[in-house]
């Protein structure tokens, strides 16, 4: 008997659950998953994936940028007037200390979804692939969306490849070592003039459909956000005997930066955070010598995001020069406001019914893709809203809704109208169903 998709959801969970998993050593309870990209963590992930794909009977291959499709329906079968192929799929990798959802729901709800569709004998009228894109948090290598970024061209080849971890160690390096080629990296015109319409189901990162009593959303689209490095550079020396006049404390300088840009976010309606932070020699005893933080700045506009930076480089000036630190604050990486195709929306949630609308503060792979392909987002609900955190969490029940969902949305862009919306005769109407 075959089981039920509540059982395979869990073993499909269960087969994820203590890769890259930490486990803290007080409570003995998981700290948080490390899946960073070209890792072994990462690795694992990817094998798990091509296992769990090929399980379904889709082919899996690897492109250009590290990122894994896994393909119902051979490519070569893309006919002119199907408007391309039909993709689902989000990411496998993690922030540090991340949770189980942010990501991963996406890549199992769309295996789930096939496979569900597929048993059904359905013949679709487009090829069907998932995605597993590479790098999306950016957590090894500092820019985010790596994988998508290569692909669109939004990210230049040759940086990325000198893109460096905090061992040092280049993204070049890092993939050469994983089995990739880096020479190959860069914009993949020919794939993405093959996709048709790209739709990622993810977790909710905030707790707006719990209130709403929605277990799914569809995204409208992305605040424009972006990261940025700060350097404060200053001069090591002894704790207890450095008199203060003496000193430059660039701890100081990035103290009273983090101050300022919560009270910048907060005056301008927009969000900043340093959450990373690199203090050198990092010793109790010393006086620091330099500070890196990051910053990451986000808001409903560009034109807040970047009146925020421009205001806190400004403050950081005067206070660098007080202690004499020298301070810069330079852009790594900037997405641009994201607004998801409209028609590709509205097929979307007329599929699922009602599914309350919503934008979202956090990156996706998604808001890369819809600068060149019609792009669309299912949220699931998420009770606590926690995100990047062991705590981020769904309830099993919305998780099943959201791979249902998702199944309904596949089955009718699969077999519905071409995704460029042209008009199809009435003959050629719909997928050939039966067994
Ligand atoms: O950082 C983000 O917004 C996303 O979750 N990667
Ligand atoms: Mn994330
Ligand atoms: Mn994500």
């Amino acid at each position: 008997m075959k089981a039920s998709l509540r059982d395979r959801f869990q073993a499909m969970w269960t087969g994820l659950a203590t890769i890259g998993a930490s486990f803290s050593s007080s409570s003995g309870q998981p700290g948080g998953y490390y899946r960073f990209a070209w890792t072994a963590a990462d690795l694992e992930m990817r094998r798990w994936f091509r296992e769990e794909a090929e399980a379904i009977g889709l082919e899996v291959e690897q492109d250009r940028n590290g990122n894994l499709w896994a393909w119902w329906g051979p490519t070569r079968d893309i006919r002119p007037d199907s408007g391309g192929a039909l993709v689902t799929g989000s990411h496998l990798d993690s922030v540090p200390g991340g949770g189980a959802f942010d990501g991963p729901l996406g890549i199992v709800s769309a295996l789930l979804a096939i496979g569900e569709v597929k048993q059904r004998s359905v013949t679709p009228r487009r090829p069907v692939a998932v995605v597993d894109f590479a790098d999306e948090e950016g957590a090894r290598f500092g820019v985010a969306c790596v994988g998508s970024r290569l692909l669109t061209g939004t990210l230049d080849p040759e940086r990325a490849r000198l893109l460096r971890d905090a061992d040092g160690v280049t993204l070049e390096t890092a993939m050469r070592e994983a089995g990739a080629d880096p020479a190959a990296l860069g914009k993949d015109e020919e794939r993405l003039a093959s996709i048709g319409a790209f739709v990622e189901l993810h977790i909710e990162q905030g707790r707006n459909l719990g209130p709403l009593g929605a277990p799914l959303g569809v995204a409208t689209g992305i605040w424009p956000h972006g990261r940025w490095r700060c350097l404060f550079d200053g001069e090591a020396n002894h704790a207890g005997t450095t008199w203060l006049a003496d000193r430059h404390d660039p701890v100081l300088v990035f103290a009273s930066v983090a101050l300022a840009a919560r009270r910048l976010a907060a005056e301008l309606g927009g969000h900043a955070t340093v959450g990373k932070v690199r203090v050198e020699p990092n010793a109790t005893n010393a006086i620091a010598g330099s500070v890196t933080a990051w910053l990451d700045v986000r808001a409903p506009d560009e034109a807040t995001v970047t009146h925020l930076v421009e205001a806190l480089i400004a403050a950081a000036k005067p206070t660098g020069a007080e202690h004499g630190v020298g301070t810069s604050i330079t852009e790594e990486s900037f997405t641009p406001a994201v607004t998801f195709d409209g028609r590709l929306r509205d097929r979307v949630a007329d599929v699922l019914g009602w599914a309350p609308e919503l934008a979202t503060a956090a990156g996706h792979d998604a808001g890369i893709l819809a600068e060149r392909v019609p792009a669309a987002m299912i949220f699931v609900r998420n009770p606590s809203g926690a995100s990047h955190t062991p705590a981020e969490s769904a309830e099993l029940d919305d998780c099943l809704v959201g791979v249902r969902g998702l199944e309904a949305v596949l089955e009718e862009l699969a077999c519905g109208p071409p995704l460029g919306g042209a008009a199809l005769s009435s003959a050629d109407q719909g997928c050939r169903r039966g067994s």
